[in-house]
């Protein structure tokens, strides 16, 4: 329903634009014709500010902020140094000791509380000494309660999306779509479009969907160009993304 919704709510602001460039284009050409009578210099001296403002304030506006409830630092929890039980890995291997595939090739996404309290099961004895783990420690392992992540990359619910097939029969590096999140030490603010309702991480960082690197924007484009450059086009038919 809440897509639904979203969908209709698109189409009637793109009636709108649509109707606002229609009148402005009549506006203009009868400027255009009269500039000092009709007031055209007023109207580009007004333009040229309200265009500034706009390019400042509405990305601002755009995007509805939320923190992360813990920082948890993938620095620390991918170093062998640190984390004995990784001794040995490289690359993938190291990421799937938390983000592993199940039996039946169901993806585990961000872990539970069960794999962190491998090493952190006694809320008095923490590793470090970092208030972070403290507070971690206090709130959710003593209290035996799951973390309310945010997934930045999470998909509507009518987008039908498996890790297996694109990591391992893709072969596909985790970084190609989610970019460089296991080399920070702190968590980035999560980002909500307030049009879409899709985090910053699916839209893009700008509307006009300029692209630097692969994982700047997820949209359906996003995953469609990508199976046309591996010459799988035949996953670009409407059903196999949506069952
Ligand atoms: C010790 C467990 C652990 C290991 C090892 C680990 N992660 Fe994570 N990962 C987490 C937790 C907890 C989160 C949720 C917090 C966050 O977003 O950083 C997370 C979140 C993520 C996300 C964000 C997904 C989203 O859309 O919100 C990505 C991407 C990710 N991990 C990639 C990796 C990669 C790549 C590696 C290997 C280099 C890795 N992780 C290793 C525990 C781990
Ligand atoms: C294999 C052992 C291990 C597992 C599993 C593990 N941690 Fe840790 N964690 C550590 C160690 C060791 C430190 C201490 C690092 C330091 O301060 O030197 C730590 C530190 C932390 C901290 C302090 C800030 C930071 O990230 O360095 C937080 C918060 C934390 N862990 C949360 C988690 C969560 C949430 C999970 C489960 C998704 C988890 N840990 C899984 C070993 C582990
Ligand atoms: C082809 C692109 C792609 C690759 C490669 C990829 N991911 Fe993802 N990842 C996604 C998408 C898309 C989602 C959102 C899925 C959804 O919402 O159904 C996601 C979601 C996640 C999540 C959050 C899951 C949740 O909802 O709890 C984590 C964690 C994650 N990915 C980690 C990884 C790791 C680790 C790797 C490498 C082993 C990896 N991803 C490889 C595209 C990718
Ligand atoms: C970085 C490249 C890349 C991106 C980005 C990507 N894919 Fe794929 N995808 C692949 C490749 C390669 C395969 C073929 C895997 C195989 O079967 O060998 C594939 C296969 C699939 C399949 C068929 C596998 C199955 O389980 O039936 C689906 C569905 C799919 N992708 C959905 C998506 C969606 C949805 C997105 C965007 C959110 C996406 N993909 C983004 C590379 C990508
Ligand atoms: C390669 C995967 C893929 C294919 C193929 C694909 N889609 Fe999508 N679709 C997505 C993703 C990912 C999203 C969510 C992000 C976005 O809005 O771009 C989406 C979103 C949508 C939405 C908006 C739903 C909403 O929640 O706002 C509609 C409608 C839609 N797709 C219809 C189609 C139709 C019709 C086709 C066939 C012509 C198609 N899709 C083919 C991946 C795909």
């Amino acid at each position: 329903m809440e897509n639904r919704g979203l969908s209709s709510i698109r189409i009637k602001l793109s009636q709108a634009v649509i109707v606002l460039l229609d009148r402005l284009t009549s506006y203009y050409s009868e400027l255009i014709s009269h500039p000092f009578q009709s007031g055209l210099i007023y109207f580009v001296a007004g333009l040229i500010p309200a265009l500034l403002l706009g390019w400042i304030l509405f990305p601002m506006a755009l995007y509805s902020e939320q923190h992360q409830p813990l920082n948890f630092s993938h620095v620390t929890h991918t170093d062998p140094d640190i984390l004995d039980v990784l001794e040995g890995t490289e690359g993938q291997e190291r990421c799937l000791y938390c983000h592993g595939f199940r039996g039946d090739g169901t993806f585990v996404g961000i872990p539970g509380l069960e794999k962190c309290m491998e090493c952190h099961d006694d809320p008095e004895l923490p590793w470090g000494e970092s208030p972070e783990e403290e507070r971690f420690l206090n709130t959710y392992v003593a209290n035996k309660r799951e973390v309310p992540w945010l997934v930045y990359s999470k998909q509507p619910d009518n987008v039908y999306f498996t890790h297996i097939a694109h990591v391992k029969m893709g072969e596909q590096e985790c970084e190609t779509c989610h970019g460089d999140h296991a080399q920070r030490d702190e968590v980035p603010t999560f980002k909500r479009n307030r049009l879409s309702g899709y985090s910053i991480n699916i839209w893009g960082k700008n509307i006009a969907g300029f692209k630097r690197n692969t994982w700047d924007s997820m949209k359906m484009d996003d995953c469609a160009d990508c199976h046309t450059k591996n010459g799988k086009e035949e996953n670009n038919a409407c059903f196999v993304c949506h069952k």
